[in-house]
């Protein structure tokens, strides 16, 4: 009796925080993995503007504040470039390399000769309007040198670098020159403590490392100079702020990382202490920045890198932070944004202290000095008779000394990340503020990854929606760097291999209004008759956009229909494709405009990501099938396909193909589509078996003593309306393609022109997507390759299956011709990739044992195969490749 009572309290309870996780913004941490709408791969990018030459690592960049000239620091080399259009023959350079004894020096050091033996410039700021200052690492040996900036050309002996640059090209560092200042923060040496430094001219300031140690192994990565002494009340001072991540020291009862984020500040004003703290900073203040998801006890301790963003005042400031985990093998990254006031805050909370010189770290309760220390000198300083850092007292500068770290951690703006993503780690990010036609501003970010993605998002309200994955080189490479600017319109990208130039919006890849609309890009919206840049635009009162919920606005303008027929013999099966542009749409049929049930295996048909298969066509199901995209509870008719059936192959009704006009009907309501029938396939793909453990194991974590029963339930739970299509994509694109087929595929793409829908040309050959991901893989121009994208953890772990014997080639295989049950030239590729599916399924099935309809539909899949070899198949041109 007791013991029921029990479990259904337990069991209340339980539903209840069901129901709570549900109503959050976050349920899973799955929910939050963003999908990117659109997939456009490097191939789509030809055209774009790209800088090369023989040096490599272009990791520095730098574009003065006229935007003229974008200057860029590569591996023994320095270049001037045209802003506008990089790819300009007028490139200026400046080689700088170490010379052979440096080099040599620098191999008996123990360095390596492949890497660090060679003059990365790490430092290439503007120093005042006539001049650059650079740095290079130089063999281990760092030296720096003015740049005449009209003629480009090095103005001065090269000087000792080895108090502003690192002497290896991967140590993390950061530098700005303010007023002619050079601040930087790096671990110099390998054997010297982190330091956070003013270099020149006097006075030289560093950071303390006895008896406190001010840094711990830091690891930095951007700094900024905030000037919030402009309109100031109080007579402050411009802070400079430092970002970086170190070793942690506190440790409560909560948590205990060994790594965390930290921002920390100084005055610019500092001139150091007069006996106490001499040569030091007397405003050094640190605290830590927190992005996590504490539901599931996920802590992003790791900053890779910050992007600050300028407000209308300087106390308007935003720091953006891309975060990651500190487990190494983890692929994750987490986007928290902070607001200068609440890091204000913190450091105006209490201290932390060290007790015991050991590593115990407390709040301080004890007595503040007076004037509170690690402050700006102000005007109620000022009218205390101390108005620089030197008469500050002694007691004051004693404890700055010994209390460098903050007790409040600043927490981001909305207290959780605007993104997270599993199995990416963004390296870079920029953010642009842009005016939609509703007059709100929207941020647009820009974040790149480390295997050459870049990923456009925007901020919609708290939460980022991305509007497309760029990939921006073939091989893959980390981006390096990220700059914007908003006169040339344009992102410049720094990677290893070379620097790319893309323009801040590519409209013209939206294809119809409604891909317009979804889309919710605030820089481009539909004028009648295409997608439009907006600013482009003098009138904007026709314009559509719909960025708050990318739906709305299309509904009564006319769209085409691509229309194709299909004529085959009974017990045939056929494949009617139908390749959805957007990742976030999902493909819904109907036959004679009844919805297709096509997710059990007596039905005859089968759903999946690319198409309609039928199989073992019977002649009532000859009829009018149309495939819709439904996006946002959008459907929107994308091909229709005219199929008759019959005993005998009819001659072929060369038919030109025709488009209708159709307008939207509403959606089927949202349950229904969240809830409707789904291919297995869809159900347990291993993403989605990845989210499950996470969750459970989230659960398990909360609550400790959980009966199996109850376990299950919840597992239930937090399982339904789990999207998968995504999924699919990081199966497939574990899939290798071997070298003949790529190569014949790419045949392939120069000798034809097959598909209907794939059209975009305009944009003068700027960065312009022509292609379509589904899946991992990509239809350009009708074809099929795989690319690399979400599958590649799995890449890295453990060696991909063996790709699966290519099907016998037909002794007609010229690309030209189609085959009338759709079972083209592309079969090979389509049949590899549900191989590549079902690889997966049947391993999961070893080890779990599931349903046999794994087992099925991978023999269905042979079948097909050995039927496909001997079915001899009539080479003619099919309607829709005329
Ligand atoms: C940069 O390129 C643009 C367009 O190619 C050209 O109009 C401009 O004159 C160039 N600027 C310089 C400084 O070469
Ligand atoms: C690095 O040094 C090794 C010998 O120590 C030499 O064989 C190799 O060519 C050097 N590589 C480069 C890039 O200089
Ligand atoms: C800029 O700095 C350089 C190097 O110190 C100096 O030679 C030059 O005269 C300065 N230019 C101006 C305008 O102050
Ligand atoms: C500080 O005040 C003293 C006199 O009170 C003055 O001589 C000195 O120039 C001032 N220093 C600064 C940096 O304003
Ligand atoms: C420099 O580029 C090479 C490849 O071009 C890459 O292997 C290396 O990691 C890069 N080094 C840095 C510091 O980015
Ligand atoms: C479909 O094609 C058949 C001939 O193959 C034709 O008779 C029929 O009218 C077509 N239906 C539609 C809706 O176009």
């Amino acid at each position: 009796m007791q013991g029921a009572r029990f479990m259904v309290l337990l069991l209340q309870t339980l539903s209840c925080l069901c129901a709570v996780a549900a109503g959050l913004p976050f349920r899973t941490p799955l929910d939050l993995d963003v999908t990117p709408r659109v997939t456009v791969v490097s191939s789509g990018l030809q055209g774009c503007r790209h800088f090369q030459s023989s040096a490599v690592n272009y990791s520095t960049l730098l574009l003065e504040a006229d935007s003229e000239r974008l200057y860029v620091g590569a591996r023994g080399a320095v270049f001037a470039l045209n802003a506008s259009d990089i790819s300009a023959s007028s490139a200026l350079t400046i080689e700088w390399e170490a010379s052979a004894e440096q080099k040599h020096e620098c191999r008996l050091k123990g360095k390596d000769n492949k890497t660090e033996c060679f003059n990365h410039i790490r430092l290439l700021q503007s120093f005042n309007s006539t001049h650059l200052y650079m740095c290079g690492t130089h063999a281990f040996k760092p030296l720096c040198a003015y740049i005449d900036k009209r003629r480009f050309v090095v103005s001065s002996q090269p000087e000792e670098g080895r108090d502003k640059c690192p002497y290896g090209p991967t140590t993390g560092y950061t530098a700005l020159i303010i007023d002619q200042q050079i601040y930087t923060a790096s671990q110099y040496e390998f054997w010297s403590f982190p330091d956070i430094r003013r270099n020149s001219p006097s006075p030289s300031l560093k950071t303390e490392d006895a008896p406190t140690r001010w840094l711990n192994d830091a690891d930095f990565v951007g700094s900024a100079l905030v000037k919030e002494s402009l309109g100031s009340g109080s007579g402050d001072d411009d802070k400079i702020y430092f970002f970086f991540t170190e070793k942690s020291q506190e440790q409560t009862t909560t948590y205990s990382h060994s790594r965390v984020a930290r921002v920390a500040r100084v005055c610019k004003g500092d001139r150091g202490g007069r006996l106490t703290l001499q040569k030091r900073w007397t405003s050094f203040l640190k605290t830590r920045l927190t992005c996590s998801l504490p539901e599931y006890d996920f802590h992003f301790n790791m900053l890779r890198s910050v992007f600050v963003m300028p407000g209308l005042t300087p106390q308007d400031t935003l720091f953006y932070g891309i975060f990651g985990l500190e487990w190494k093998n983890v692929k994750a990254s987490a986007v928290c944004r902070f607001s200068l006031p609440e890091v204000k805050e913190a450091f105006q909370g209490p201290y932390m202290e060290n007790q015991d010189s050991g590593s115990n770290w407390k709040e301080y309760v004890g007595k503040i000095p007076n004037p509170r220390p690690g402050t700006c000198i102000t005007d109620s300083l000022r009218a205390k008779s101390i108005n620089i850092s030197t008469s500050l007292p002694d007691d004051v500068l004693d404890f700055v000394r010994r209390h460098p770290l903050m007790s409040q951690q600043v927490q981001p703006v909305d207290r959780r990340p605007l993104l997270f993503r599993r199995t990416t780690d963004y390296t870079h990010m920029v953010v642009h503020m842009v005016q939609g036609l509703d007059e709100q501003m929207y941020q647009v970010l820009y974040m790149g990854t480390d295997e050459g993605w870049l990923h456009k998002a925007v901020d919609i309200e708290g939460q980022l929606h991305i509007i497309e994955e760029v990939q921006l080189f073939e091989e893959p490479q980390p981006v390096d760097n990220l700059l914007l600017s908003k006169k040339q319109m344009s992102v410049y990208v720094g990677s290893p291999s070379g620097v790319i130039q893309l323009p801040l919006s590519n409209c013209r890849r939206y294809a119809s209004c409604y891909d317009c609309v979804f889309a919710r890009d605030p820089h481009c919206a539909w004028n009648g008759a295409e997608c439009v840049d907006v600013l482009t635009q003098a009138d904007r009162s026709a314009l559509i956009q719909d960025i708050l919920h990318g739906k709305s606005g299309c509904e009564q303008i006319p769209y085409d229909v691509v229309q194709r027929s299909r004529s085959v013999r009974v017990d045939d099966d056929v494949l009617l494709q139908c390749e959805l542009s957007s990742n976030l749409a999902t493909p819904l049929w109907t036959k004679d405009g009844t919805e297709v049930q096509g997710y059990n295996l007596n039905s005859g048909f089968r759903t999946g990501t690319d198409g309609l298969l039928i199989i073992k066509a019977r002649e009532d199901q000859s009829g009018l099938y149309t495939c819709y995209a439904v996006e946002n509870t959008v459907k929107v008719a994308v091909v229709t396909y005219n199929v008759s059936i019959n005993l005998d192959v009819p001659p072929p009704p060369l038919v030109e193909p025709t488009h209708s006009l159709f307008t939207t009907r509403p959606a089927p309501t949202q349950s229904s589509l969240s809830e409707g029938p789904r291919s297995p396939l869809l159900l347990l793909s291993p993403r989605k078996m990845e989210a499950i453990y996470l969750s459970l194991i989230t659960v398990l974590g909360a609550l400790c003593v959980v009966l199996t029963v109850v376990l299950v339930y919840v597992g239930f739970c937090l399982r339904v309306g789990q999207r998968g299509k995504y999924c699919l994509r990081a199966a497939t694109a574990a899939h290798p393609i071997s070298k003949r087929s790529s190569r014949s595929r790419k045949h392939h793409r120069n000798s034809s022109n097959m598909e209907p829908k794939t059209v975009s040309s305009h944009c003068n050959g700027l960065c312009n997507g022509v292609s379509k991901r589904r899946n991992g893989d990509i239809i350009d121009e009708g074809f099929l390759q795989v690319v690399p994208g979400e599958g590649h953890t799995s890449l890295g772990k453990e060696p991909p299956p063996p790709a699966p014997p290519l099907p016998p080639t037909p002794q007609f295989s010229s690309p030209e011709f189609d085959f009338p049950n759709g079972l083209s030239a592309t079969l090979p590729s389509v049949l590899r990739r549900m191989n590549g599916n079902s690889y997966v399924l049947l391993r999961q099935s070893d080890s779990e044992n599931t349903s046999p309809l794994f087992y099925s539909f991978a023999d269905e899949l042979n079948r097909i195969l050995e039927k496909r070899k001997n079915t001899q198949l009539l080479p003619r041109p099919d309607e829709s490749s005329v």
